[in-house]
C-alpha cells in the first residue's frame, strides 16, 4: 500500500508541478503576446458586437515594430489611383437595398483624425488559438493553385481540407484588382472552419515563397469569438509559412483610415430573396513607391502594404482570383455543412446565391481592365460551385457558393 502511495506521489507531483508551471507560462506568454498587438490607446469603444475598439495614434501602430518599417515615414496618399473601369454602382442592387455598408462599432462613436481603429485582442481571442503565436495566422497550403498549362489536372497547394469556388486570371501582369462582392453570413459548422470571400492577388511560386495580398470578408469563429461576418485582410510573402497574418495581427500593414477597422463586424447582411448588400473592395500598386493600397467602398482609402515586405509582388502579381473558401474538417467523416457565400449554388441567381461584379483587374498603365480569359476552378462543383457571367450592368461576374454536404455531397 506504501508503495503504491510513493508511486503515486513520484509520478502525480511532477504532473501536478508541470501544470501549474505551464498555466502560468501561458498566462505569461498571453499578456506579453496583448501588449505586443494591443497599443495604447488615445480613446476606445464598446461595439454591440461584442468588440472593443481602441483609436491609437498612427504611429503607434503595430505596423511599426516591423524592423524593415522601423525607420518608415507613413504615406498619407497613395500617389496615383487606377484610372477608368466600370464603376460599382449597379441598377439590380439599387432595387433590392435601402442603407449604406456601415461597422457595428460606428453606433457608439468614431476615431479622432491622426488615429486609426483597432480591433483589440482579448486573451480569449488567444486561448481559442491553437497557440498564441499561431492566433491571427492562416493554416499553411490553404491556396488554389491554377492548373499549369503543362498539367491537364490543376494541382493544389490545398491539401488541408480547403475547399474553394473561384474565378482566376493568370496569364499577364496585375497591378491591382476591384471587385464588389455580395455580403451574407454563412453557416459555420466547427468552430474550427471558417467561410470567406475574397480577392487574392498573388506572386511567386505556390509551394515556398508565394506572395499574397487578400482581401474580403469573413465568418471565423476561431478567430473572432463570434458567427458575425467581418471585413478583413491577409498578406504573407512566404507561402503562410512565417510571415503575415489576418488584419493588423502582425506587423506589416500600414493603416492611414480613422474610419474602418479591420477585423471589425460589417452591416447590413443580404437575406435570401430580400435586400441585397455588397462591398466594393480595390487592391492596387502605386506606381511611384511600390506600395499596395486598398480602398474600401467608393473612396475610403484603408492604407497599404510597404512595397519591401514582399519580393515578387515588389513588381506585379502574376495571378488574381476571386471568390469564396471554407474549411472542410471532416469532424464526422462527412464533408463538413459550412456554407459558402449564401450557401445556395449558382443556378438560383439573384437575391439568393452569392455574387462577385464588376471584377477588374489594373494593368501596367494603371487603368481598371475587365480581365480577359477568366477562368474558374472548384475542387468539387457538387459542394461549392462557380458560374461565369458577362452583362452591361455587372461588367464581368459571377455567382458561386453552396451548402457543402448534399446528397450528392455526402
Ligand atoms: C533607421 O535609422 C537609423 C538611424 O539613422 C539607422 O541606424 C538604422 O539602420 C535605420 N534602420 C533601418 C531599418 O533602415
Ligand atoms: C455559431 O454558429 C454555430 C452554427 O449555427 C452555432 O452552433 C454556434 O453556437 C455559433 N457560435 C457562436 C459563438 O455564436
Amino acid at each position: 500500500m506504501a508503495a503504491v502511495l510513493w508511486l503515486l506521489a513520484v509520478t502525480l507531483l511532477p504532473l501536478c508541478y508541470g501544470g501549474r508551471l505551464s498555466v502560468s507560462t501561458q498566462k505569461l506568454e498571453i499578456q506579453n503576446h496583448l501588449k505586443q498587438l494591443n497599443k495604447p490607446p488615445l480613446k476606445s469603444f464598446n461595439s454591440p458586437d461584442g468588440d472593443i475598439i481602441d483609436c491609437v495614434h498612427i504611429s503607434s501602430q503595430p505596423a511599426f515594430d516591423h524592423p524593415l518599417l522601423k525607420n518608415h515615414t507613413v504615406q498619407m496618399m497613395p500617389n496615383y489611383r487606377p484610372q477608368g473601369g466600370l464603376f460599382g454602382d449597379s441598377k439590380a442592387v439599387k432595387r433590392k437595398s435601402s442603407k449604406p455598408m456601415t461597422q457595428m462599432w460606428h453606433s457608439n462613436g468614431r476615431c479622432p483624425k491622426g488615429t486609426i481603429p483597432i480591433r483589440r485582442t482579448q486573451g480569449q481571442d488567444l486561448l481559442r488559438a491553437s497557440s498564441v503565436k499561431s492566433y491571427g495566422k492562416k493554416q499553411q497550403r490553404t491556396i488554389p493553385q491554377p492548373p499549369k498549362p503543362a498539367a491537364p489536372e490543376p494541382s493544389f497547394i490545398s491539401q488541408s481540407g480547403h475547399q474553394h469556388a473561384i474565378a482566376y486570371v493568370d496569364n499577364d501582369k496585375y497591378y491591382g484588382a476591384k471587385a464588389t462582392m455580395n455580403v451574407w453570413t454563412p453557416r459555420i459548422e466547427q468552430p474550427n472552419e471558417f467561410s470567406l470571400s475574397q480577392v487574392w492577388i498573388l506572386g511567386g511560386s505556390f509551394d515556398s515563397d508565394l506572395n499574397s495580398i487578400e482581401a474580403g470578408w469573413q465568418v471565423s469563429p476561431d478567430l473572432y469569438g463570434d458567427n458575425n461576418t467581418r471585413l478583413f485582410t491577409y498578406w504573407t510573402s512566404d507561402a503562410y509559412q512565417a510571415t503575415g497574418c489576418y488584419n493588423l495581427l502582425c506587423s506589416g500593414f500600414v493603416q492611414i483610415s480613422n474610419e474602418v477597422a479591420l477585423g471589425a463586424s460589417i452591416s447590413p447582411i443580404s437575406s435570401y430573396d430580400a435586400n441585397q448588400y455588397d462591398i466594393t473592395i480595390l487592391v492596387w500598386k502605386d506606381p511611384k513607391e511600390g506600395n499596395w493600397w486598398m480602398q474600401f467602398g467608393k473612396d475610403q482609402v484603408l492604407g497599404y502594404w510597404p512595397a519591401m515586405l514582399f519580393s515578387y509582388l515588389s513588381d506585379s502579381a502574376s495571378v488574381v482570383e476571386w471568390g469564396g473558401e471554407v474549411v472542410n474538417s471532416q469532424s464526422d467523416g462527412q464533408h463538413t455543412t459550412t456554407q459558402m457565400g449564401s450557401g445556395r449554388f449558382p443556378g438560383e441567381g439573384f437575391g439568393k446565391s452569392s455574387y462577385f461584379r464588376n471584377i477588374q483587374v489594373v494593368d501596367g498603365n494603371n487603368n481598371l481592365r475587365v480581365p480577359k480569359d477568366v477562368t474558374t476552378f472548384t475542387e468539387q462543383s457538387t459542394c461549392y460551385d462557380v458560374r461565369l457571367g458577362k452583362n452591361d450592368d455587372w461588367g464581368s461576374f459571377f455567382y458561386y457558393g453552396g451548402p457543402g454536404r448534399n446528397p450528392d455531397c455526402p
